[in-house]
């Protein structure tokens, strides 16, 4: 049985093979409408969602499927004390594959050592969120037609956004990949990123503070939000948390097919003035996460 814990699961091939089935699922819907009939999909979240739960959940309805479970861990017996590893052992009775997401890092993880179903890591603390990182490579895929021969900059929180962890880690696969790290020193990349994966892997990257100096170089600028809930200080979030806000004049050099991405939600920094720009793929980005996520529970689900 396999899991989806981290991105590092998957093989390049196994992401490839994903996101080609998510394209197929664009295209024919209707094909896989039935595919999943009579299986159910448990949504366990101790943490708040909208696009991941309610995307797994569109995902399994759209396959022919049913899904149970809870938003919320207060309205569970988690609240009795329940530990996460009794409620998947419990849930597995219920469910055919579960989709959690939990605050601590490595519970999805835990999870999986006492699952008799299938576990996908919903997005797991600071730490990692394999689902979106399959989004944003079917995103990028299906925006830039390629993997490869990319300038990457991501911008905001990269210390506390699981999201740009999980990216990084999965475009270091591809050829010609470079990396441009716009964040202020206190949310810079953590250490064993750059360590273990970028100078690993020996991708070029650059870490600045201004979003400006290298726009025009970009062919992909993810965006992310300043993690409000990982801060132990509130006066240090409230110092931070508008670093970084784009608008139509920091893209005046940007290229003409620049692709922007943001994980969603996002709270300042985009400008809702940068909607209406052609380069805008974020509202997109979260509706390519329902087909690569419907994808993933087939091939979870080893239903061809
Ligand atoms: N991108 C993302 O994980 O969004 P939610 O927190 O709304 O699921």
């Amino acid at each position: 049985m396999k899991h989806l814990i981290d991105i590092k699961d998957l093989s390049t091939d196994e992401i490839n093979e994903l996101i080609s089935v998510a394209k197929d699922i664009m295209s024919n819907p209707d094909k896989y409408a039935e595919k999943c009939k009579r299986k159910k999909l448990a949504t366990l979240f101790y943490e708040p969602s909208t696009r991941t739960r309610l995307s797994f959940e569109a995902a399994m309805m759209e396959l022919g499927g049913n899904v149970l479970g809870f938003s919320d861990a207060t309205s569970s017996s988690v609240s009795k004390g329940e530990s996460v590893s009794d409620t998947v052992k419990v849930v597995s009775g219920y469910a055919d594959i579960i989709a959690m997401r939990h605050p601590k890092e490595g519970a999805p993880l835990v999870a999986s050592l006492k699952s008799e179903i299938p576990i996908i890591n919903a997005g797991d603390g600071g730490h990692n969120h394999p689902t979106q990182t399959l989004t944003d490579l079917l995103t990028i895929q299906c925006e830039k037609h390629r993997l490869n021969d990319l300038t990457i900059g991501v911008c905001g929180d990269l210390k506390f956004g699981r999201t740009v962890h999980s990216l990084i880690v999965a475009m270091s696969r591809y050829k010609n990949i470079k990396f441009v790290l716009i964040s202020p020193k206190e949310l810079e990349i953590p250490e064993y990123i750059k360590k273990d994966v970028l100078e690993k892997n020996n991708i070029e990257y650059i870490e600045t503070n201004d979003i400006e100096e290298y726009m025009g170089k970009l062919d992909i600028l993810y965006m992310t939000r300043v993690q409000k809930e990982r801060f132990f200080n509130e006066e240090e979030y409230i110092r931070l948390k508008d670093s970084y806000i784009l608008d139509k004049q920091k893209l005046e050099n940007a290229k003409e097919d620049l692709c922007i991405m943001h994980p969603l939600p996002r709270v300042n920094e985009i400008s809702v003035e940068v909607d209406d720009d052609k380069r805008a793929c974020y509202f997109k980005q979260a509706k390519y996460g329902k087909y690569i996520r419907m994808a993933l529970i087939l091939k979870l689900l080893e239903i061809k």
